[in-house]
């Protein structure tokens, strides 16, 4: 990997088109003004972000991810933490509404797209990992959206999707917490732009979650689905994507707004993966 700077961490490029790694950052020791704003920045530059070699609690990883933005509340309160709302124990192990494990983020996502205003970065510490598997795989949806043709682009940059917590024709039926959602009533769709603008860098890129797009307006929800399916095979291709192998202290970080992310769903789950999870705050897209 090409090293970019060191000063006071290393900073290396994983890819040409996505992905930065830091080494010699220790969180649990303050993290000046300089270095915060360089360590946003590089989210910004790079979609998706790897430090190494971590030592936290939950509350110092509270801390670590209060560095990216103000927090959030996670989507499935009864995940988190006592006394962090923002922090969510994201195991292998956690129990879902219908009293199976988790199945979650096992299809190209990105992260609170049923909200008015989704989150603008997701942080994943591991803290414990199977022995092997579960790659947690993230795609640059901004140089993806610069590769496509003018025409299709064009044809794109107006289109406007309604998100619920969990679109009925959606081909993701596995979050078990979501499917109780809608079952006991859903939500009143929110409207957003299919292609948004990051207002850190002013460039455009494709965004969507096929699992909370009820429909792409004037498009039937099932011809909405076929649609952002051929989109995803257009766009998520090997030179955009930054498949993450875990190792035990790393902290995951991307951009929502500009990516789709999804984890590999090949590891033994009768290991336990547990990571801590927080969203930062985001603009409402646009
Ligand atoms: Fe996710």
């Amino acid at each position: 990997m090409q090293v970019l700077e060191k000063n006071p961490m290393t900073v290396r490029k994983i890819s040409e088109n996505i992905g930065v790694e830091i080494t010699g950052m220790d969180f649990r020791k303050p993290v000046d003004a300089a270095t915060q704003k360089r360590l946003h920045d590089l989210v910004i530059e790079n979609v998706a972000m790897v430090i190494r070699d971590q030592h936290l609690t939950p509350e110092q990883f509270q801390d670590a991810a209060k560095l990216f933005g103000e927090l959030m509340d996670q989507d499935h309160p009864k995940y988190s933490f006592p006394g962090m709302p923002s922090i969510k124990r994201h195991s292998s192990f956690n129990v879902a509404a219908n009293g199976e494990q988790v199945k979650e983020g096992i299809h190209w996502h990105t992260d609170g797209a049923f909200r008015l205003n989704p989150p603008k970065f997701t942080l994943l510490y591991a803290v414990e990992l199977p022995s092997s598997g579960g790659n947690t795989n993230v795609v640059n949806m901004r140089a993806a959206y610069r590769a496509l043709p003018e025409e299709l682009r064009k044809k794109l940059d107006p289109m406007q999707t309604a998100n619920v917590r969990l679109a009925p024709k959606s081909r993701d039926r596995y979050n078990a917490n979501n499917v109780a959602i809608m079952a006991a009533g859903g939500q009143v769709p929110n409207m957003h732009p299919l292609v948004r603008t990051n207002n850190d860098n002013g460039e455009k890129g494709l965004w969507f979650n096929p699992a909370t797009v009820d429909y792409i307006v004037g498009m039937d929800p099932e011809s909405s689905q076929d649609f952002l399916h051929d989109l995803m095979e257009k766009t998520i291709l090997p030179q955009f994507t930054y498949a993450h192998k875990w190792k035990v202290g790393d902290i995951y970080v991307w951009d929502n707004r500009q990516s789709m992310h999804k984890v590999d769903f090949d590891y033994d789950r009768s290991q336990h993966r547990l990571h801590y999870h927080a969203m930062t705050r985001g603009e409402r897209p646009h």
